[in-house]
């Protein structure tokens, strides 16, 4: 027991509001990995209470915690235009960071912290918890299998509470879309090229905040593209993630299920065949798949699998997530969470979809 303690990596809580005290605090606390140390929150009474709550001194500046040489790494669970400057102040300190989605409010300031990260040589992670879950995990291993080439991720959210009515992009339905957007960009694997994107203000309240989000992102040179779909108004809407490959498919409505259809390759990367070519390929395709080739015509799937998730995705992401970025210090694991620079392309995204709104057109991701 004594030697698990000593190897616990040290942390510190900076944020104590509705996520540090209901997801980080309870879940360090607990960790057998984790050492929390101490809290800091700017409102007094936040840190008072989450220092009663978990039982650890509270600061009022961030900076003390930065200061304290026996800290290794820090959470920061503030608002999103504050991850960014607290995050850099504690990876110049030499503090390894987990921190909340979405990673900052710009570009620049994200991929400023994934440049000073690798600079600093502190592990940086973004707390997308899809990612470790059964259910990200196998929708990725699935995707990696079929090819993906055209992608379809709903999140139909219904109103959300009223903390998230802000104008900017990082608030209102955008702030729970990161998570998709996250999901989506990494299960396409390959690198997004362009972002065309539909956004709809003031739906709900008649004010500014994104209440509908559309978008579409092209990923290299447009060969392959994923479409997200995500509003404040979807109530008990199914919220569909289908993927279709060279290989396969892949969907899901549950998150608890996958459906999986499995066939030989349908195009052939960088070549168009002529028609002739095709009919025999066609052929081919049909006879190792559906049998005669009219059968492929009527589409009947083959090679349907169900595959059944048995956990739901919160008890593996419970923990899991703050207990992996401990295991990436000690390196007794390398990444598999969301690393900074992933946490970036989310941003861009974001941020270019705005940018596509703004001037009605297509945006190029360099
Ligand atoms: N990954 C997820 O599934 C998930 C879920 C919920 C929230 N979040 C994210 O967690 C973050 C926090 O959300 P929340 O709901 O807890 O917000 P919140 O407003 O309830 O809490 C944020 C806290 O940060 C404190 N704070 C602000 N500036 C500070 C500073 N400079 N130093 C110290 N403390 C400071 C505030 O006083 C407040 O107590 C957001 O980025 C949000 O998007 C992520």
């Amino acid at each position: 027991m004594e030697e698990k303690a000593m190897a616990r990596v040290t942390t510190a809580l900076i944020g104590c509001g509705v996520r540090g005290l209901s997801y980080h605090g309870p879940v360090t606390k607990a960790s057998e990995k984790l050492d929390l140390v101490a809290v800091c929150d700017v409102d007094e009474a936040r840190r008072t209470f989450a220092s009663q709550k978990l039982g650890v001194p509270a600061v009022a500046d961030y900076h003390a915690l930065l200061a304290r040489p026996d800290l290794q790494s820090v959470i920061v669970v503030t608002p999103a235009r504050y991850h960014a400057p607290i995050a850099l102040d504690a990876i110049r300190a030499g503090k390894h960071v987990l921190v909340e989605k979405p990673l900052a409010d710009s570009p620049e300031a994200a991929y400023g912290l994934a440049d000073a990260a690798e600079k600093a040589g502190v592990v940086g992670m973004v707390c997308y918890p899809t990612r470790m879950s059964s259910y990200g995990k196998n929708l990725k291993r699935i995707c990696d299998q079929i090819e993906p080439i055209q992608g379809l991720f709903t999140a139909q959210r219904g109103p959300l509470n009223a903390m998230f009515f802000m104008p900017e992009h990082f608030g209102g339905i955008v702030d729970d879309t990161t998570h998709t957007i996250h999901l989506a960009v990494w299960c396409m694997g390959g690198k997004p090229s362009g972002v065309f994107a539909s956004i709809g203000r003031g739906n709900i309240c008649g004010d500014q905040t994104i209440d509908r989000f559309d978008l579409v992102v092209e990923f290299d040179g447009g060969n392959k593209v994923v479409t997200i779909v995500s509003s404040m108004l979807g109530l008990y809407a199914e919220n569909l993630v289908q993927v279709i490959g060279n290989l396969g498919l892949v969907s899901s409505t549950d998150r608890r299920s996958l459906r999986v259809v499995r066939h030989p390759p349908i195009t052939e990367p960088g070549r168009r065949s002529a028609r002739q070519e095709w009919e025999k390929r066609r052929a081919q395709i049909a006879a190792a798949t559906l049998g005669p080739v009219d059968e492929l015509t009527l589409g009947r799937p083959i090679d349907v699998e169900i595959e059944k998730i048995e956990e739901s995705t919160r008890p593996e992401s419970d923990g899991g997530m703050d207990d992996h970025f401990a295991d990436v210090i000690t390196g007794a694991t390398r990444l598999q969470g969301a690393s900074l620079r992933d946490g970036g392309l989310v941003v861009q995204i974001t941020d270019a979809a705005v940018r596509s709104v703004q001037t009605g057109t297509r945006i190029t991701l360099l």
